[in-house]
């Protein structure tokens, strides 16, 4: 199954400061000696993988990534390192053979997944008994005000016919329903809880036409995709500040 959407990751790797940030603060929560191997489940251009990897001098991270593109960006960066392995998979999809790692981190990735029921079961099949699940997506009521002013614009002339019937790929979840779903995916132990992160973007246009909206613009022609980040961001209050509530995962397989 493909991924959602695609990305391009040398600009998600220019702009994504604000999704390092919140990825470091998630890295903080798992406890890690230094030889373990640690998936990063989602791991993009490699920002936050490469913060992981230093933890683990004695040990292995495998960074998975549904874009070609956003590997292709982390390769760039991190380089033929010792310990690391960059992988295109999608996460649906993914699949250690014999091996299981001792812990997964994932950072702003979970949302873009609808099926959680299924994700949750791939990554339990992907930990050793007692291994760790760290995670942080969007999570209920994320950037509510940037999708309302999306569907706005979006349910307009000359957008609208591009948007009729869809929903959009994303699942912003609540924690119950998110640690119920992890039981029964088969984590023995599962804690969840939404945080509120707001975020101010140096360049909100070239943030929300790469992170936020990239699903939308892929459904329209290239001459429309300017002016509907435009529209979007005229809906906002300046400077744009993005209203982010986080869905924090801390789960025990
Ligand atoms: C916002 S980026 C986050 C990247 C990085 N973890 C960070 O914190 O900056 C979301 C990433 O999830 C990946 N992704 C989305 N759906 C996926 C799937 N089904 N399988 C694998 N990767 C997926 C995207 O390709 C993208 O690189």
């Amino acid at each position: 199954m493909p991924t959602a959407r695609d990305w391009d990751g040398q600009t998600y790797d220019r702009v994504s400061a604000p999704m390092e940030a919140m990825g470091l603060a998630v890295l903080e929560r798992l406890p890690l000696s230094g030889e373990e191997i640690v998936i990063d489940a989602g791991c993009g251009s490699g920002r936050v993988t490469e913060a992981l990897l230093e933890r683990l001098p004695r040990g292995r991270v495998i960074g998975v990534d549904g874009s070609v593109s956003m590997i292709g960006a982390a390769r760039e960066r991190l380089g033929d390192r010792p310990g690391l392995e960059l992988r295109v998979s999608d996460l649906l999809e993914l699949d250690l053979g014999d091996e299981r790692a001792d812990a997964i981190l994932s950072t702003a990735t979970f949302h873009w997944i609808a099926d959680h029921g299924a994700l949750f079961a791939r990554l339990r099949a992907a930990l050793r008994d007692g291994g760790l699940l760290v995670a942080q997506c969007g999570g209920a009521g994320n950037i509510a005000a940037t999708h309302a002013a999306a569907r706005a614009v979006g349910a307009a002339d000359p957008y609208a016919l591009y948007f009729e019937g869809w929903a959009g790929p994303w699942r912003f979840a609540g924690p119950q329903e998110t640690e119920v779903l992890l039981r029964e995916a088969g984590f023995a132990q599962a804690r969840c809880w939404l945080e509120e992160r707001p975020v101010t973007p140096e360049d909100p246009f070239t943030y929300l036409r790469e992170i936020n909206l990239g699903a939308h613009l892929e459904r329209l022609p290239a001459e429309l995709r300017d002016p509907f980040v435009r529209e979007v961001l005229e809906r906002h209050e300046q400077p744009v500040t993005l209203d982010y509530v986080r869905l924090n995962m801390d789960a025990v397989a």
